[in-house]
């Protein structure tokens, strides 16, 4: 009879055990930060002006591009272009439409799903309109660290152009992003504005960047002239990446053979 019960023993102290109020450090070390989604979707919806009816073409200069581009790619494997040829759809009309996706898929000979797989995993291919200036802000780890961080920047953007990251200022001039690293961590914080980098930011310098843009873009439409753009590159007076405090190693004159290397009887004499 007590064999039979005894199972039971062990099994009921457990349950016991586990119905007393837990302290934290008893239960297994886990922690979940919320699910935070991309900004934008990664499908496509048909809108009035972005939608598989509105005809798209390729130029005449960039057809003969494009022919230059898959020149490099063996003829049947010429869909290995489609990143490049994508991209001279996306400079063309302003974005990546539907549209664009299509004629390169009819371009290259392959299926559009393809194309669209490839445009909504790669983030630098925009599917909506962007403003004429795209400011992709980096806020990864090394330039929220460097300099005076990314944050501070991001709330200098905010403020000088009234908008938060993920949208365009009303005139359609420019469109605020946030995006990892840019591969230029060592002049931190950075920006890139279109296709150039600014770099050792500060909230002042990118505010007066900003100004500048928008006045260059101003002064072009008025007067037929293409913008002046501000000259990419640190802000902050070096030429790359070198150190700004200048040179503080490797300081010493340059060894030179001609004067170092031991003459004859210049190992007596230096030993004597
Ligand atoms: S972390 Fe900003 S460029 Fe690398």
């Amino acid at each position: 009879m007590a064999s039979k019960f005894f199972p039971a023993v062990p099994r009921t102290a457990r349950q016991l055990f586990q119905s007393l109020p837990k302290t934290q450090t008893q239960y297994r070390p886990f922690s979940a930060a919320p699910q935070r989604c991309s900004d934008s979707l990664a499908v496509h919806r048909n809108k009035p002006d972005n939608n598989p009816t509105v005809p798209f073409k390729f130029s005449e200069q960039n057809l003969k591009l494009i022919d230059e581009i898959l020149k490099r790619y063996p003829p049947q494997y010429k869909k290995g272009a489609v990143m490049p040829v994508l991209d001279v759809g996306q400079r063309q009309h302003g974005y990546t439409s539907i549209s664009v996706m299509n004629e390169v898929a009819r371009l290259l000979e392959m299926p559009p799903m393809r194309v669209y797989e490839v445009a909504t995993f790669y983030t630098m291919y925009n599917r909506e309109p962007v403003g004429k200036y795209f400011v992709q802000l980096c806020t990864t780890t090394p330039c929220q660290l460097g300099g005076c961080g990314s944050t501070k920047i991001v709330e200098a953007i905010t403020e000088h152009l009234g908008i938060t990251p993920g949208h365009t200022t009303k005139d359609g001039l420019f469109t605020f992003v946030e995006v990892e690293c840019l591969g230029a961590c060592v002049n931190a914080p950075m920006v890139q504005i279109n296709d150039d980098y600014y770099e050792d930011l500060t909230p002042e310098s990118i505010k007066t960047l900003l100004t500048a843009l928008k006045e260059s873009s101003a002064a072009a439409a008025a007067e037929g002239q293409s913008p002046k753009v501000p000259a990419p590159g640190p802000l902050s007076g070096r030429q790359t990446c070198e150190n700004s405090a200048s040179l503080t190693n490797l300081v010493d004159p340059v060894w030179d053979p001609a004067t170092m290397m031991r003459k004859d009887g210049a190992l007596e004499a230096s030993t004597q």
